[in-house]
């Protein structure tokens, strides 16, 4: 049973996933859990580096349920998989101070996708806190405390992982044998196209469609949806190629047929946008309606989505002491404190014997 290789994974709870999330990541998971011991962490203590007021703490009880529900509309199944809460997981603390001793300032300012987090919120270099500098130790951490073989994230998190490997290979070195080198698995899916036309869909920038979106706001946001700007009228000829309603059209509907015919008639001109936009919202909603409803019945059950995580965060918490308490054994750091402890009680033990003497 303990044969099957761990794979971790996980997100920052920032709400309800998109599309974006589904062809980029959450696919890949729910075909992933059937082979590997899978576990998929609520980055809450990550979402902290850049947002780490009381409200937007307040923010992330909600998001968290949100992206839950989604995990499991889509098919992560949590009698397959652990889906956990990071910030409960207290070995997880204790790991990320020792492996800050094995990775140096300069290679984690070196990172772009740190300038690129800081960006993103809004926080100038002057203001960097140290917690985000220390981000990809963080989830070296997550990573190592569970002995991860395959960690699947995007590109973004491509040069993390690659830290992750620099820290456990310095602690085998230094310490002995006791993390497995984790791999990167990057997702073979390029980026999905914001419905706007824009290189990636991403909840920040207004450009994607929820997985939890009703089916008339499906409707309404693909009638929206950037197309050939040179199509002014239908008769146009116009191009397939990079075009986000095919892109759609490719990815999520299945009816080849109709999306080879629309596709000719658009290069020939012979066929509207209108049209074109309609089938991909059929096929959208098709494609969204059992997640829809899948996620529906999950959250009318109360409690469910908490008892989920509690269970998969108090299973991750014995793995990590047990991890924490291999790595405190191999540093050595055990057997000061032990021997602390015993010459200590031994001598407690004597002056109680004098007194009752
Ligand atoms: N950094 C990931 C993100 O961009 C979240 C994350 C935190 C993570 N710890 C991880 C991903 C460990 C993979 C493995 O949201």
């Amino acid at each position: 049973m303990n044969e099957r290789k761990r794979v971790l994974t996980g997100d920052r709870p920032t709400g309800k996933l998109h599309l974006g999330h589904y062809v980029g990541s959450l696919q890949n998971r729910v075909k992933l859990q059937d082979e590997y011991d899978c576990y998929f962490l609520i980055a809450d203590l990550h979402m902290l580096t850049t947002r780490p007021t009381r409200e937007d703490i307040e923010e992330m009880r909600d998001n968290i349920r949100e992206m839950v529900l989604d995990y499991l509309a889509v098919g992560i199944d949590p009698n397959k998989s652990t889906i956990y809460l990071q910030s409960a997981v207290h070995a997880v603390y204790e790991m990320n101070l020792f492996f800050e001793m094995l990775v140096s300032l300069p290679r984690l300012l070196r990172l772009p996708s740190l300038k690129e987090m800081a960006r993103a919120a809004n926080i100038d270099e002057e203001a960097m806190p140290f917690g985000l500098i220390g981000y990809p130790v963080l989830q070296a951490a997550d990573i190592l405390m569970a002995r991860a073989h395959l960690v699947p994230v995007g590109k973004d998190n491509e040069a993390h992982v690659e830290v992750t490997r620099e820290i456990a290979r310095r602690f085998n070195y230094l310490y002995g044998e006791v993390f497995p080198i984790p791999e990167v698995m990057l997702s073979d899916v390029p980026t999905l196209v914001g419905i706007d036309g824009k290189a990636k869909m991403s909840k920040s920038l207004g450009n994607a469609i929820f997985l939890s979106d009703d089916p008339k706001t499906v409707e309404k946001k693909v009638r929206s949806m950037y197309t050939d700007p040179k199509r002014i009228r239908a008769d146009i000829p116009g191009t397939v190629e990079g075009n986000p309603v095919f892109i759609y059209h490719d990815i999520f509907n299945p009816n080849r047929e109709e999306v080879e015919d629309l596709k000719e008639r658009y290069r020939q001109g012979r066929v509207g946008d209108v049209e074109v936009k309609e089938k991909l919202a059929r096929a959208l909603n098709a494609f969204l309606d059992p997640i829809r409803e899948r996620r529906e019945q999950f959250a009318k059950e109360r409690g469910l989505v908490e008892e989920i995580i509690y269970t998969g965060t108090l299973k991750v918490r014995a793995i990590a002491e047990e991890t924490l308490e291999a790595v405190k054994q191999a540093m050595g750091l055990r057997g000061i404190w032990r021997s602390i402890e015993r010459k200590a009680r031994e001598r407690m033990q004597e002056l109680a014997k004098l007194q009752t003497l």
